[in-house]
């Protein structure tokens, strides 16, 4: 998830519902800002925060929304760096945190608060130049319609850049065989293609908050089926990884460093024609 720094374990598959998911986020709101402010979230300030930073490059002008945005911390990286955000996010608990650090800052990043299954209703097509999402797409129920409508609101050479859990982290049965800081044993993958919904509890490292939240397992070739039936084109994968002074310097950062712990994801809107999908669903029939 998010945050190899927190801990989380997995409680077996389930089907849930999207109330369910909302819940947990609405729930952890206070706790999460306190994880993310207070930089015990170590792995968004040095690992794939930079790396998803690094993959948007230039955003200065651009009309950016920003999905799944929580308290807001990537839409304000992006505003800081020149670009007019939008952030999105179906949690009002954490849409009135992102709304404080606002107005603190004096900001003027607008925040709405929505699922993100319905953003085609609230904005005409062709409305931004990114769409972007910061280890929230692992999250969401329906991510497919997701996809679609963030291809929709783009407007011609736009595109869609965005964090997640790396498959080989979100496999049911993933975990390390030995755990003690500063050492770890061989990362054991399990149940890599099983994939779901799967319950996941966690504690948030320097809160007294264990969430519980679900969170989708897909293959790596899952991934890409899911940016073909929406007509998504991937541009660029990058599985960032600490450098050896980090995994010298912060706590956990060693296992980081010898197993891909995030996915980066720049894709763009293709009009892919017919031919191309028979030739995947073939594939996947073989
Ligand atoms: C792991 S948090 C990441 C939040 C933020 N991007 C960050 O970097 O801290 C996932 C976020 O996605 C939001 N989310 C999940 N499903 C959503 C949906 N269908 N529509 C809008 N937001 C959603 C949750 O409320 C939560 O704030």
């Amino acid at each position: 998830m998010v945050a190899r720094s927190a801990h989380w374990r997995n409680l077996g598959r389930s089907r849930t519902s999207s109330r369910q998911a909302r819940r947990g986020w609405e729930e952890a709101a206070r706790d999460w800002n306190r994880f993310v402010e207070t930089r015990e979230d170590h792995h968004r300030w040095e690992l794939h925060g930079p790396a998803l930073i690094r993959t948007v490059g230039q955003v200065k002008g651009l009309r950016v929304l920003d999905l799944g945005c929580g308290q807001g911390w990537f839409s304000r990286e992006l505003a800081s760096r020149g670009a007019r955000v939008t952030g999105l996010d179906w949690s009002a608990q954490q849409i009135a945190i992102a709304k404080e650090h606002e107005r603190k800052r004096r900001g003027k990043i607008e925040y709405v608060c929505a699922d993100a299954v319905r953003i085609t209703q609230r904005w005409p097509s062709r409305s931004f130049d990114l769409v972007t999402s910061c280890m929230s797409f692992m999250d969401m129920p329906r991510l497919d319609k997701v996809l679609s409508g963030a291809c929709r609101l783009l407007k011609p050479g736009g595109r869609l850049v965005f964090s997640v859990s790396h498959p080989m982290n979100t496999a049911p049965g993933a975990h390390w065989l030995r755990k003690r800081i500063g050492h770890h044993g061989p990362w054991l993958v399990d149940g890599y293609f099983e994939e779901g919904p799967y319950d996941v509890v966690w504690s948030l490292r320097g809160t007294s908050r264990v969430m519980r939240v679900p969170q989708w397992h897909r293959t790596f070739a899952g991934w890409f089926e899911l940016f073909h039936n929406s007509r998504l084109g991937v541009t660029r994968v990058w599985e960032p990884r600490p450098t050896t002074l980090q995994a010298r310097r912060i706590a956990g950062f060693e296992g980081a460093r010898r197993v891909p712990y995030y996915l980066i994801f720049e894709a763009k809107p293709t009009t892919l024609g017919r031919a191309a999908r028979v030739a995947v669903e073939r594939s996947r029939s073989e």
